[in-house]
Parts: structure tokens; sequence; C-alpha cells
């Protein structure tokens, strides 16, 4: 007799090997918008620095394409989240080097908690005015640059362990 797995454990236990293609397509839309974002946060820091001078602004485009994104990347992980509950996958399941996968673990939640909390800070800083908060949003891109280069920096030693763990977020692997 099959049961549906209901708490955390039983469900991890029932991990799928791959990622399904909407957990793909979150993957793929999530890296393009954050770069995007990236390149406008310098001129939405511009723009917040100005405001916060009480100088006169002329520029307010990056400001609202950056808020727009933001709130994008916040709605796409808070979906992509969901999801990956919903939906278990084991992390790197055919590498022999157990400690990659525990790193890429790690490496992953980690990216849903910055990608989570930089959006409400952000909206924080900009309608309160708050340079403490802003600061702590500047403070996390940072941490975020450091996350996608120890991610990617995971997907090469894993080649050179002659792993390809690409393919893994590039093939589905059946159920939604
Ligand atoms: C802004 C940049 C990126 C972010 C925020 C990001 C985030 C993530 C997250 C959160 C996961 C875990 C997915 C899950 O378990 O739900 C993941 C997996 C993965 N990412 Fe990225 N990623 C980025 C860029 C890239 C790039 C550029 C590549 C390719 C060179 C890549 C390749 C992979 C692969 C292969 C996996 C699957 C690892 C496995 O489970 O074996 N990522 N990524
Ligand atoms: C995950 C989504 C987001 C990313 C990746 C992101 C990224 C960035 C980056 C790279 C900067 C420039 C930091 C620097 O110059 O050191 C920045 C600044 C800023 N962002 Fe975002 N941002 C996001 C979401 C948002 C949202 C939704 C808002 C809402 C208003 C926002 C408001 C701000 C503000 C006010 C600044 C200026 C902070 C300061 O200069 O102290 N951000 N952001």
């Amino acid at each position: 007799m099959t049961t549906t797995p209901t708490t955390p454990s039983e469900r991890s236990a029932h991990a799928r090997h791959g990622y399904s293609s909407l957990q793909i397509a979150f993957h793929w839309s999530v890296v393009v918008l954050v770069v995007a974002n990236w390149f406008v946060g310098q001129g939405m820091s511009e723009v917040f620095e100005a405001r916060e001078a009480g100088e006169p602004l002329t520029q307010w485009g990056p400001a609202f394409v950056h808020i727009a994104l933001g709130i994008a990347i916040f709605g796409t992980m808070v979906a992509r989240l969901l999801t990956r509950l919903n939906r278990p996958v084991q992390t790197a399941p055919d590498s022999k080097h157990k400690i990659m996968a525990l790193l890429g673990k790690i490496n992953h939640w980690a990216f849903y908690a910055v990608l989570l909390v930089m959006p409400p800070l952000g909206l924080i800083a900009w309608f309160t005015g708050s340079e403490a908060f802003g600061g702590l949003h500047s403070l996390l891109a940072w941490v975020l640059v450091l996350l996608i280069a120890a991610h990617l920096g995971g997907v090469i030693v894993h080649l050179i362990l002659g792993e390809n763990i690409l393919r893994r977020m590039v093939r589905p692997t059946a159920g939604s």
C-alpha cells in the first residue's frame, strides 16, 4: 500500500532524482531576473542616495525598474519554494562526493533565504528612507554574489570530477 508523504521527513524520503520542467523554468527565470536587477541596482543606489540627500530627482527610471524586477524575483521565489517543498529533489544524487552534495544543499537553501529576504529589506529601505535597511540590503547583494561564485565553482568542480550536473538543470524529469 502506498501513502502520500505528509511530514517533511516523509517528503524528503520521497525526494525525486531530478528537477521538473517547472522547477527548471523557475531556476533560469530567476537567473535572468537576478542578473538584470544586479545591474539596475547601481542606478537604484544613486536614486536612493540622491533622494536621501534631498537633491531634486530627474531619473526615477532605475528605481521603478529595480522595484518591479525585485518584486518579480520575490513572487517567483515564493512560487518556487512552494513547488520545491511539495516536490523535493535530491541534490547531486549521483555524485560520489557526499561533501559536494552537502555543500550544494547549503548553497541552494542560502539562495532561497537571501532572495526571499532581500526584496522586503529593499522595500522597507525605499518606503521608510532607512539607510540601515538600505545598507543591509546592499550587504546581502554582496552575499548573493559570493553564493553565485560558490554555486558556479561547485558546478565547475563537479565537471572536473567527471560529474556533469549541469544536465540536471537542463533536462527535466517526469512529474510537475
Ligand atoms: C543568479 C544565479 C543563480 C541562482 C540564484 C541559482 C540558484 C539555484 C538554486 C536555488 C538551486 C537549487 C534548486 C532547488 O533545489 O530547488 C540551483 C541548482 C542548480 N543550479 Fe543554479 N543558480 C544560479 C545560476 C546558475 C548557473 C549560471 C548555472 C550553470 C552554470 C547553474 C546551475 C545549477 C545546477 C546544475 C543546479 C542543480 C544542482 C543539483 O541539484 O545537482 N545555476 N541553482
Ligand atoms: C532579490 C531582488 C533584489 C536584488 C538582487 C537587488 C539588488 C540590489 C543591488 C545589487 C543594489 C546595489 C547595492 C550597492 O550599490 O552596493 C541594490 C540597491 C537597492 N535596492 Fe535592491 N535588489 C532587489 C530587490 C529590491 C526591491 C524589491 C527593492 C524595493 C524598493 C529594492 C530597493 C533597493 C534600494 C532602496 C537600494 C539602495 C540601497 C542603498 O544604496 O543603501 N531592491 N539592490
